[in-house]
């Protein structure tokens, strides 16, 4: 490109087209961009238009219902990635020059911590209340894919892949237990075998999830087949389900959290359950973690006991 271009281009394009750019390509769509950055969908088609006459090539193609990236929006895709990555860092360094008293916080968690984090969140706004924070709350396989676009400063999973680009520790118990209706016929049983679950219905969580990974691993393992009834895409719903006597399922006992173990849905006590599995906290290797995040990674490594237990 000339540098007469290149003025034109600079003096055309604005950092929302940027950002709006870059959200349409990370979320795939323009409706759930639109949504992201508050604006509407004709909003968004008209900037996106504008970009495209500034850069002068198109940078979306529609294949279906999918939109994808052409090769010009690659190249702009991966220079806009580095314009907003500068301008997160130029943030962030200021935020820490103010100390903890302004800045972001982006937290993303999987479903079973949403009964957690909100209240671990609470209290860290307790002590740091200039602070404003994100709190995403997805399953297993989107949070991963969160991470790889990097866009969360600190991630929460229970089993976190083996990956040289990721940092997780684990730092909290996450069980997974049997959930059953009380008045169910293994309720009152214990030490029930695996196989005897086989001859029940079982509701499963949505493909993606850690969940559902790790109750496929244990009865994989065990050579048992489920009888699958359905499929759910949330904790709160698979429970209504089991007491509505729908089936039984694998559910993480922090799901447990507002009930207690009183509640509608029983425990059973099934030979290798609890499965041990732990919350890992953890952030993309290489990235500088704001002084918020360090502060925020340090007070749940050591008040998440309490915080859980209070
Ligand atoms: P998920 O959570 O089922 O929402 O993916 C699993 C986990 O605890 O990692």
């Amino acid at each position: 490109m000339d540098k007469t271009k290149t003025k034109q281009l600079l003096r055309q394009l604005s950092l929302r087209q940027l950002q709006l750019f870059e959200a349409i390509e990370r979320l795939g769509s323009y409706t759930r961009a639109a949504k992201e950055l508050y604006i509407t969908q004709p909003t968004a088609s008209m900037q996106i238009k504008k970009l495209e006459h500034s850069v002068g090539l198109p940078l979306f193609e529609q294949i279906g219902k999918q939109t994808y990236l052409t090769e010009a929006g690659k190249i702009i895709h991966r220079h806009t990635q580095q314009v907003l990555d500068a301008l997160a860092n130029m943030e962030m360094e200021i935020a820490d020059m103010q100390g903890l008293k302004t800045g972001h916080l982006r937290l993303a968690v999987v479903t079973t911590a949403k009964y957690f984090a909100p209240r671990a969140l609470g209290k860290f706004c307790e002590l740091y209340p200039g602070i404003d924070v994100s709190l995403k709350v997805t399953n297993r396989e989107s949070l991963l894919q969160r991470m790889e676009n990097h866009v969360d400063d600190l991630y929460i999973i229970g089993h976190p892949p083996q990956s040289d680009n990721m940092i997780f520790e684990p730092y909290l118990d996450n069980p997974l237990v049997v959930l059953a209706p009380r008045n169910h016929p293994l309720t009152d049983k214990s030490n029930i075998k695996p196989e005897q679950l086989a001859q029940y219905y079982f509701i499963m969580r949505e493909p993606g999830s850690g969940t559902r990974m790790a109750i496929e691993d244990f009865f994989a393992q065990h050579k048992i087949e489920l009888k699958i009834r359905m499929e759910l895409g949330s904790n709160e719903a698979i429970k209504h389900a089991i007491d509505a006597g729908l089936g039984l399922s694998v559910l993480s006992r922090h799901t447990l959290a507002l009930e207690g173990v009183n509640g509608p849905l029983s425990i059973l006590d099934v030979k290798g359950f609890p499965l041990s599995w732990h919350w890992h906290v953890g952030h993309n290797k290489g990235k500088h973690l704001s002084l918020i995040a360090e502060t925020f990674l340090n007070f749940i490594k050591a008040e998440s006991d309490s915080i859980l237990h209070k």
